[in-house]
């Protein structure tokens, strides 16, 4: 996962996804495969998404008992995706119970699956999740509660905003992945995104995976898009 541009696939079925890749022949990608489609397309877009040889970041993040989260990673494992998600809202046994399902159903010769959490939602705000959440600390307390509980449980790292990322590295270690939506080259439009980054903040941040969006998958060129991005991630100078 080190080093990852992730791109994110929110288109809503394999059609337009299959149409968006088309451009990227010769590129051996990192997608990001979200709720709406998965829900409307099933494992058949993992399927085929890993015959074109990409690695794949399924986000669906799971919260719920622990028994049923082990088994339905249980079958998420079997998919062979490269990195999956849960909401560490779930707790611990949650989140231990992830791991075991995810051991279980890694098909032999294969490397399990990497897990990691969800914090808080970069979409809540300080004040809501004190009166919705009856959260007494700041929310970057929280969110470093909710990391430090994620590794406690052997998660591999934690999903956070670009800004959030540099201060949980410094606690819990550059070891500790980070992966990082709301990222914006300098040129780009924010969208709905509030709290951005560039690709090279990313970088200097120790975070260990960006994902993109529109920046690319609205892009006049993708390819292009795709490229400048990643060379910006990785302090190429051109
Ligand atoms: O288009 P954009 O670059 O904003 O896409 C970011 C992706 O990351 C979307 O799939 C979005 O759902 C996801 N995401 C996010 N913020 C979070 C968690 C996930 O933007 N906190």
């Amino acid at each position: 996962m080190k080093d990852s541009l992730i791109i994110a696939l929110d288109f809503p079925n394999k059609g337009q996804v299959l149409n968006f890749l088309e451009a990227f022949e010769s590129e051996q990608l990192f997608v990001k495969v979200g709720m709406e489609l998965f829900y409307s397309e099933g494992p058949s877009i993992i399927e085929a998404l890993k015959k074109q040889n990409h690695k794949i970041f399924l986000d669906l993040k799971l919260h719920d008992i622990p028994n049923t989260v082990k088994r339905a990673m249980k079958v998420l494992a079997s998919f062979g995706c490269d990195l999956v998600n849960v909401h560490a809202a779930g707790g611990s046994e949650m989140m231990t119970a992830a791991l075991e399902g995810l051991d279980a159903g890694t098909p032999s010769g294969l490397k399990r699956p990497d897990c990691i959490a969800v914090t808080q939602l970069t979409s809540t705000s300080e004040a809501q999740a004190k009166s919705e959440q009856f959260i007494t600390g700041s929310l970057q307390e929280s969110v470093l509660n909710y990391a430090e509980l994620a590794k406690r449980s052997g998660l591999d790292g934690v999903v956070c905003s670009p800004l959030e990322a540099g201060m949980i590295h410094h606690r819990l270690g550059s070891e500790f992945h980070t992966v990082t939506p709301g990222i914006r080259p300098l040129e780009s439009e924010m969208q709905d995104q509030k709290r951005t980054a560039t690709p090279a903040f990313a970088r200097e941040q120790g975070i260990s995976a960006i994902v993109v969006g529109r920046p690319i998958t609205h892009a006049a060129n993708p390819l292009e898009s795709y490229l400048k991005i990643k060379n910006d991630w990785k302090g190429v100078r051109l």
